[in-house]
């Protein structure tokens, strides 16, 4: 059975009895009270099993989040920080509140204070003041889009920011952050683990596009592809509403197609969605200016649906950001160039109408959905850094709140599968060509 390692790290024994038990000391039948033994399967179907040439008896699985019995720093003498990093995303300022208040009112912990700026509010240069959080500075901030403490992009140097920590006394650190600052989080953990500190990094996932792996969908995902969907609608009432009308929608996702899939499947108005997992030619008969030209002669208007990031094979990108993510070529002007080009030249009349909902759909306040998302997650990090754990992010998987070791949590990235039911939800709300260009010889029509 190919081996998985995923064992969280552990910052020594729990002594002492956990402050939860005045709530939980009911409930005797509950899943409540997380044993160390339990495990959340990491496959859910026997065939996934035996792919990876295992049987039922050799099943890896996440380590279970929620209260333990016994928890690890006493209450009284932990000081925890906080930090977001990278882009917004929905529902930042819920995961921030939902710390501070299970901190503070559930286990009594009494000093914690927020990072401004990403990890920029470690480094003195930068001469950002922390932030004293408390039930009162995070009263109502779930009711706004953004985040408190302030974000930023790109890494600092790990050693600066331990000094930092040690300096500050802070015995556990949340990181709400994507894929670069979990990074960030794993290079700081070392640091800590090389000066054998006992310090807790405790990481909160966060990404609009939807692309860590191992959770079921990252918080804010559902808001933002919700808040897309306003976009696809105009797109289509503006593109049915005129001669030769094309809807041409960007949205964000820059490896991963999901905002643009699930938003056109949402709204099931969308007759095109490109994603960077599914290439898509775009001369030739069987190519998407053709195909859309023969879809605005049938039917009258078309829209289409394009995730930022997709079709970059037919453009030139432009170096990289803060983060080191590529810096891609706008695909949206590069379509409009092009299908403008295409109708003209075919004589045929065209009126494209381009929205880019842009960051719209990411700083917004968190839907209700995701808010109890938020709040959930936030307590489920709470109770593993007050066990312990460390290294870890926390995350739903197949509906159970699990850890999950940060070095699984970056080894890859959570895409669109061409071959999946997702995409396949797509060809068929769309009717788009399952494959672009020209078809296998067998398959041509007869
Ligand atoms: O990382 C999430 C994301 O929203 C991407 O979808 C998008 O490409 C990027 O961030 C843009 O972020 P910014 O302009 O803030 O660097």
């Amino acid at each position: 059975m190919a081996f998985v390692d995923l064992t969280v790290s552990q910052l020594g024994e729990c002594r002492i009895n956990s402050p939860l038990a005045q709530l939980l000391y009911i409930r005797r039948s509950s899943p409540h009270w997380v044993d160390a033994s339990d495990r959340v399967l990491l496959d859910d179907t026997a065939a996934m099993v035996a792919a990876r040439g295992g049987d039922v008896r050799d099943l890896p699985g996440f380590e279970a989040g929620g209260p333990r019995r016994k928890i690890f720093f006493d209450p009284s003498k932990t000081r925890v920080g906080i930090v977001t990093c990278g882009g917004l995303c929905p529902g930042l300022n819920n995961v921030i509140r939902g710390l501070v208040m299970e901190l503070t009112r559930h286990y009594g912990v009494r000093r914690i204070i927020g990072f401004r700026n990403g990890y920029q509010g470690f480094i003195a240069r930068y001469g950002h003041p922390v932030m004293d959080l408390d039930e009162a500075t995070v009263d109502d901030i779930n009711e706004d889009g953004g985040t408190i403490l302030g974000s930023s992009r790109g890494q600092q140097d790990p050693a600066e920011i331990v000094d930092c920590l040690e300096q500050l006394g802070v015995n556990i650190l949340f990181v709400i952050g994507g894929d670069g600052s979990l990074h960030g989080a794993q290079r700081i953990a070392d640091v800590i683990a090389e000066r054998r500190l006992r310090i807790a990094i405790v990481g909160i996932p966060k990404t609009i596009d939807n692309d860590i792996p191992y959770i079921d969908h990252s918080f804010g995902f559902r808001t933002a592809f919700s808040r897309a969907t306003e976009s696809i609608r105009a797109a289509h009432i503006e593109a049915r509403s005129a001669p030769g009308g094309v809807g041409l929608v960007k949205l964000m996702g820059r490896h991963s197609g999901f905002i643009a899939c699930y938003a056109a499947l949402a709204k099931n108005d969308a007759d095109y969605v490109l994603i960077p997992e599914v290439p898509f030619a775009l001369d030739g008969e069987e190519g998407l200016l053709a195909h859309l030209r023969r879809m605005v002669a049938r039917r009258g208007h078309a829209v289409i649906v394009v995730a930022e990031g997709a079709g970059q094979e037919h453009i030139a990108g432009h170096g990289t950001d803060a983060s080191g993510n590529a810096r891609f070529g706008d695909i949206q002007r590069h379509l409009q160039q092009r299908i403008t080009e295409d109708f003209a030249a075919h004589d045929t009349e065209l009126n494209l109408k381009l929205l880019d909902p842009s960051y719209v759909i990411r700083s917004v306040p968190a839907n209700p959905y995701d808010s109890v998302y938020c709040v959930r997650l936030a307590h489920a990090a709470v109770h593993a850094a007050m066990a312990g754990r460390t290294e870890v992010v926390v995350g739903r998987w197949h509906g159970r709140f699990v850890h999950i070791p940060i070095h699984i949590a970056i080894s890859t990235r959570n895409t669109v599968d061409p071959d999946g039911d997702l995409w396949l939800s797509v060809l068929e709300s769309t009717g788009q060509p399952a494959r672009w260009g020209p078809r296998p010889v067998q398959l041509k029509a007869a």
